[in-house]
């Protein structure tokens, strides 16, 4: 029996090593391509000897020959920090990366699945939201090299569908947590646990009222999965995430309580264009998949905790 081979752009980033680790253990022969802007040989380093795991050192704005059945396209930083810290390789990332895996797709009638964002709603004026949804994204602001890039992005991919056909899969995807989040990146619940666990003050930004919902790595996962094995007429756009909302502020005593801290917490202006409120509609996602999140923001919690504790005894 010959293994589907998989290309996962981004693989050694947060997600992209729980996809890749994923995709092994369903049999796949998974290649992972990474230029390290964010991400880290030592999430990947569990898989180096597997023996159907192979790592391309590769910037996905170079073109790219390689055989494989299915492309995850993740290559992107995620988080503010990073993405705007070179906002213009941010926005080449996005859209030079979708050119090239969408041409490389074409030349191999591969399926390939966009890792879009929540962020194409930008600030929403409708809650939650729906994938019908067009957003409201300021297109010159300091979070627009990730906004639009990705919007742009997945017009890209939706373009190649009508132009040549191809077998393409949109998600959009909502904050995601779990265990191999970068420490430094700011997103957050890595923020909050960071601060919680080495006794610095907890950064909230605005009043704390903001609410957000967040995904465990795992249910992401899964609704990877099942998105790519759909057939040809579904394409996405599809709202990944948990529709549970939480109070930023109440994130925090949550993550005090749970790591044991006594760190303070201190309150900063909101960044520009931060969203009020972020909730998926993930009722399509529930028809088209059968998917709904399975683990409690506690449980997700606790696992990270634990990740973030391990790696600060190394
Ligand atoms: N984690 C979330 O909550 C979230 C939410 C919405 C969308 N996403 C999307 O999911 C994808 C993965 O996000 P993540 O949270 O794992 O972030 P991450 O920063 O951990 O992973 C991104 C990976 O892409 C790599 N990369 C960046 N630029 C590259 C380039 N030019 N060529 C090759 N590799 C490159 C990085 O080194 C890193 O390994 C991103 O596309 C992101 O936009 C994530």
């Amino acid at each position: 029996m010959t293994k589907k081979r998989v290309l996962v752009t981004g693989g050694a980033g947060f997600l992209g090593s729980h996809l890749c680790e994923r995709l092994l253990r369903e049999g796949c022969d998974v290649l992972c391509l990474d230029n390290f802007f964010t991400g880290s040989k030592q999430n990947i380093v569990p898989f180096l000897d597997h023996p159907f795991f192979e790592l391309v050192r590769h910037d996905v704005c170079v073109p790219l020959k390689v055989e494989v059945d299915e492309i995850y396209n993740l290559a992107c930083p995620a988080s503010p920090i990073h993405y705007q810290s070179d906002p213009v390789q941010t926005t080449k990332t996005s859209i030079h990366g979708a050119i090239n895996m969408l041409s490389l797709a074409q030349t191999l009638n591969a399926k390939i699945l966009q890792a879009s964002t929540s962020e194409v709603y930008g600030d929403p004026e409708i809650h939650p939201q729906h994938e019908g949804y067009w957003g409201n994204v300021n297109p010159i602001g300091l979070r627009s090299c990730y906004d639009e890039s990705k919007r742009c992005a997945e017009t890209l991919f939706f373009d190649y569908r009508r132009q040549f056909g191809l077998p393409i899969k949109v998600v959009r995807i909502f904050n995601t947590y779990g265990p191999r989040m970068h420490p430094q990146d700011g997103r957050v619940v890595s923020n909050f646990i960071v601060q919680a666990l080495r006794g610095e003050p907890i950064t909230i930004y605005g009043d704390g009222s903001q609410t957000r919902s967040f995904c465990y790595v795992d249910d992401l996962i899964e609704g990877f999965i099942r998105l790519m094995a759909t057939g040809p007429d579904f394409t996405g756009p599809v709202n990944l995430g948990n529709p549970v909302e939480f109070r930023i502020a109440d994130l925090a005593h949550l993550v005090l309580k749970m790591t044991g801290s006594s760190s303070k917490l201190i309150f900063m202006p909101l960044p520009q264009d931060d969203p009020k409120q972020r909730k998926p509609d993930i009722t399509l996602a529930k028809q088209q998949l059968d998917w709904t999140p399975k683990v409690s923001l506690e449980e997700g919690l606790g696992q990270t905790i634990h990740y973030f504790k391990k790696l600060f005894s190394q």
